[in-house]
């Protein structure tokens, strides 16, 4: 969507696959959807400078309003778990420097069963920008799948009257998954500025694994509609939840900042690890990520268990061209402590050969020429990731 924003894949935290509709805040004070909660998680953003490595916004979802409109048809913020209101707590945002995102769905009813936006478009999407919010993740529970097309722009056309600019997240394609013919992402990409097309992620390997296969598949339709201001979006990173360990959380990462996918955390900040913090933060993984080039990374290579990527990245320093390359070990079980490639068998072939930089161990490989042999080791769920400037230019050398 050509609206300004989101030039870079959005960067931020998200409530729901780490606390999920938990309402009842007697039981849970401290992990229920609950104003505190978006609070104490903006707090903890930068308590430990995640701002400061680009993670900007904090994302409400789903079961955050009143089961009823009020009289004239406007939605309502839960009075008991958000007393002080959503225009409250955006202004707690700002002060700190985030970005307010808020959930809706475009059905009669969220897939939580609260209020949704359906026939009421114009409304919400003045009521959102009345209460300041900057990002709208929209929802496609209940609503049948052929309003897609109109519901999904209207929403997007009445939030641009509306004068504020809002980051326009839709699930559009998600709702489409069987019906791959409905879906046009050059369509979906004027509307929306990212959008989710698979299923929900959870805490597990499986998960991960699956919404991969799900990218490798349709990498021929998704890197052409993929870039500046339109984002597919494979769904939050669940780095630093039970079940993740740090192997398979350095694989997300990598292959989220591979794709330039949104980096959208789902995790409880107050009592992730040091190591799940110290991945998150990865400042060369997230330049990668955030390159202003925004092309989504390609499988070239795969095995049974082995899937190599390759993303061109913009060139530091007056180099001719710059790469960022990903090996992932799919398989959890299975060992396999070393795999051999040469930069040739994925597609650079520049003879003057590649500076190569380990982006885990931050350190130089040194010059690699296209036929030499790189060995990795490759534990169960775990990944590398390096980047590749093309060799050659004077001066480059001696910054190595
Ligand atoms: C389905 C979405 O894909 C999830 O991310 C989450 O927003 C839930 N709905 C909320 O009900």
């Amino acid at each position: 969507l050509d609206n300004g924003l989101a030039r870079t894949p959005p960067m931020g935290w998200m409530s729901w696959t780490a606390f999920y509709c938990e309402t009842d805040c007697a039981k849970h004070p401290d992990g229920c959807i609950n104003e505190d909660l978006y609070k104490a998680m903006a707090d903890q953003i930068v308590i430990d400078g995640y701002n400061l490595v680009g993670y900007k916004s904090v994302h409400i979802d789903d079961c955050w309003s009143e089961m009823e409109r009020d009289v004239n048809g406007v939605l309502v913020a839960n009075k008991t778990r958000f007393p002080s209101g959503m225009k409250k707590l955006a202004k707690y945002m700002h002060r700190l420097g985030l970005k307010f995102g808020i959930y809706e769905d475009y059905g009669t009813k969220t897939c939580a069963g609260y209020p949704g936006s359906y026939k009421h478009e114009k409304v919400d999407a003045e009521t959102f920008a009345a209460w300041d919010v900057d990002y709208l993740k929209l929802d496609g529970c209940n609503i049948d799948e052929d309003l897609m097309p109109i519901g999904y722009p209207l929403m997007g056309k009445e939030l641009n009257a509306t004068g504020r600019p809002i980051m326009y997240s839709c699930s559009w394609p998600a709702y489409l998954i069987n019906h791959p013919e409905k879906v046009d992402y050059n369509v979906i990409g004027k509307h929306c500025n990212t959008w989710r097309n698979f299923d929900d992620i959870n805490s597990s390997w499986k998960s991960i694994v699956s919404i991969i296969s799900y990218y490798d598949k349709n990498q021929d339709k998704h890197i052409p509609t993929h870039g500046p201001g339109k984002w597919h979006d494979p769904d939050m990173l669940v780095i630093g939840n039970k079940g993740i360990t740090d192997a398979m959380a350095i694989s997300q990462f990598t292959i989220w900042c591979i794709w330039s996918a949104p980096l959208i955390m789902s995790n409880d900040l107050r009592i992730i690890s040091e190591n799940s913090k110290v991945i998150l933060q990865n400042q060369e993984a997230i330049l990668i990520n955030q390159d202003p080039l925004g092309v989504m990374g390609r499988l070239v290579k795969n095995t049974t268990d082995i899937a190599t990527y390759v993303k061109q990245i913009t060139p530091s320093r007056g180099n001719k061209k710059s790469f960022a390359f990903a090996l992932l070990n799919r398989n959890e079980a299975k060992s396999y402590r070393k795999v051999e490639i040469s930069l040739s068998a994925i597609g650079l072939t520049d003879p003057a050969g590649y500076y190569v930089h380990d982006v885990w161990a931050h350190a130089d490989l040194g010059l690699v020429r296209p036929g030499d042999s790189i060995i990795v080791d490759l534990e169960p769920t775990a990944s590398v990731f390096f980047r590749a400037d093309v060799a050659g230019i004077p001066g480059h050398a001696q910054r190595r």
